[in-house]
């Protein structure tokens, strides 16, 4: 059946209805923040059978169906989710998902979108801005002018990630795109670069053991110092370094590597340095915390997710390059139905992307500064830093807890110490209490430790909800000694 518009605002209005009951609920910390069916009673209560099969979803259904989809998904905006790197979105970001859902404008190509092509070259500009990449006069300033950096919005960090290697790999080995890469190339990075890193090297074809890990202190921030090691060594070997990167921060710490030192090094041996700031790099935007991002304009290429630290739904990061010529020379490939030469008021975006069809992804970063204007969404990214940092005292004063280090930014690894020792307790404590469904946090392993682990991403999460959670932790531990 076609919806017609006034039968589409009609559900919308129904939804909506369900939608508001189901924030209310979360926000205000009612119920549980995950409820985990199996996979197959799940699939049955909610009739996707039938619906797939028959189709036919109306009005009344929507009451049916709506309700048990809400309950079973994860309550983001509980003030107990303090899990994974996914952002608790703004709600202004859910009114560009709405209007896109309706309208449909993927606008690789201007004509496609020419309303969210400018939105995302504001954004981006923006983003270049805080980097110190920007020339114009104003966000709106869409020359070409010298010297200043480029990028685009990707659907997420790991293909930002794979765009800027590309990069890498244009500037350092042009032929590559067509015939293949040297067998020589080299990619230096902490041995606990973001999976995404190794990933798109494999996909590159330069097979994963083109990544020279560089050693990690104890809590894993990249050696400055083994990074100069690992750079002579390789240039010894007769390797050709295609990039150096760097995390901002580490994902399963929230550590920051020495940015600006890397920098300096890179900058110095002239080799391409990629931070990896998918996470971290939303520390430009409040003066207070910018010193963990000090020497990102060393960098030849930056990414940033904004569906992590600035509120936006999924999926949602841009690439960022220091010099817009980098860009444009990433992909080396034309075709003809869309790259003919055409007259018309805005540019393309589809020759620097891996996408070919894209959706406006800028348009939840415009609506979220839209609402909250450039300085609430620093105040909020802030905001979380400072309450990790709280955390980290609290969970200093209890004898049963130990933190292995400072953070520095809003994730905090954590040790309960008053059960057994050892990674399995840490793990049966992290799944019970995600089983209880009262928190929902995460647990991750630094040098072989397993720990319990927190994303304070959440801006209804306050220290009182932390104390909350030690008592849980408390209790799952005792109900696993008993
Ligand atoms: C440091 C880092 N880089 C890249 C990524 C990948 O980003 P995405 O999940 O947006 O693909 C992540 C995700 O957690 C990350 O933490």
């Amino acid at each position: 059946m076609e919806y017609s518009p006034s039968e589409f605002l009609q559900k919308i209005k129904k939804a909506a209805d369900h939608i508001g009951a189901y924030l209310d609920q979360s926000t205000k910390g009612e119920g549980p923040v995950i409820k985990q069916k199996s996979a197959e009673d799940l699939a049955a209560s909610l009739q996707v059978e039938e619906w797939i099969r028959k189709g036919g979803i109306d009005d009344q259904h929507i009451d049916d169906f709506l309700p048990t989809f809400l309950e079973n998904s994860m309550h983001m905006h509980h003030p107990h989710y303090i899990g994974h790197q996914v952002a608790v979105p703004h709600l202004a970001s859910g009114i560009a998902d709405f209007i896109h859902g309706a309208i449909n404008n993927p606008m690789a190509i201007y004509e496609m979108g020419p309303s969210s092509s400018v939105i995302e070259q504001s954004i981006i500009n923006w983003m270049l801005e805080k980097i110190g990449w920007f020339k114009g006069d104003r966000l709106t300033d869409f020359r070409d002018i010298p010297g200043n950096g480029g990028g685009i919005m990707t659907h997420g960090g790991s293909l930002a990630n794979l765009t800027a290697l590309l990069a890498a790999r244009a500037h350092i080995a042009p032929d590559a795109w067509d015939h293949g890469n040297d067998r020589d190339l080299a990619i230096i990075g902490s041995e606990v670069a973001h999976y995404s890193i190794l990933r798109s090297i494999s996909i590159m074809g330069l097979g994963k053991s083109a990544l020279i890990p560089v050693q990690t202190d104890d809590n894993e921030v990249l050696d400055v110092n083994q990074l100069a090691r690992t750079i002579e060594d390789c240039k010894n070997q007769g390797k050709k370094i295609m990039a150096v990167v760097a995390n901002a921060c580490a994902t399963s710490t929230g550590l920051y590597d020495p940015i600006d030192e890397i920098g300096s090094i890179c900058n110095a041996e002239n080799i391409w340095y990629h931070v990896d700031g998918a996470h971290g790099a939303s520390a430009l935007l409040h003066g207070d915390i910018t010193h963990h991002m000090k020497g990102a304009e060393k960098a030849n290429s930056l990414i940033w997710d904004t569906h992590k630290m600035l509120r936006t739904t999924t999926l949602s990061a841009a690439v960022l390059f220091r010099k817009s010529e980098e860009m444009n020379a990433t992909f080396q490939q034309k075709g003809s139905y869309l790259f003919h030469d055409k007259e018309e008021p805005g540019f393309d975006l589809m020759p620097y992307t891996v996408e070919c069809t894209k959706g406006p992804i800028a348009t939840k970063l415009f609506w979220v500064l839209g609402a909250m204007g450039e300085k609430g969404l620093g105040d909020y990214v802030a905001g979380r830093y400072y309450l990790t940092e709280d955390i980290y005292h609290l969970l200093s004063q209890q004898e049963d807890f130990h933190c292995p280090y400072i953070p520095e930014a809003n994730i905090i690894c954590f040790l309960y110490t008053g059960g057994k020792a050892g990674n399995e307790f840490q793990l049966a404590l992290r799944n019970l209490i995600v089983k209880r469904g009262n928190f929902y946090i995460t647990s991750t392993e630094v040098n072989q430790v397993r720990y319990l682990r927190l994303t304070v991403i959440n801006p209804h999460t306050a220290i009182d909800h932390i104390k909350n959670l030690i008592e849980e932790i408390r209790t799952c531990a005792n109900q696993l000694l008993s």
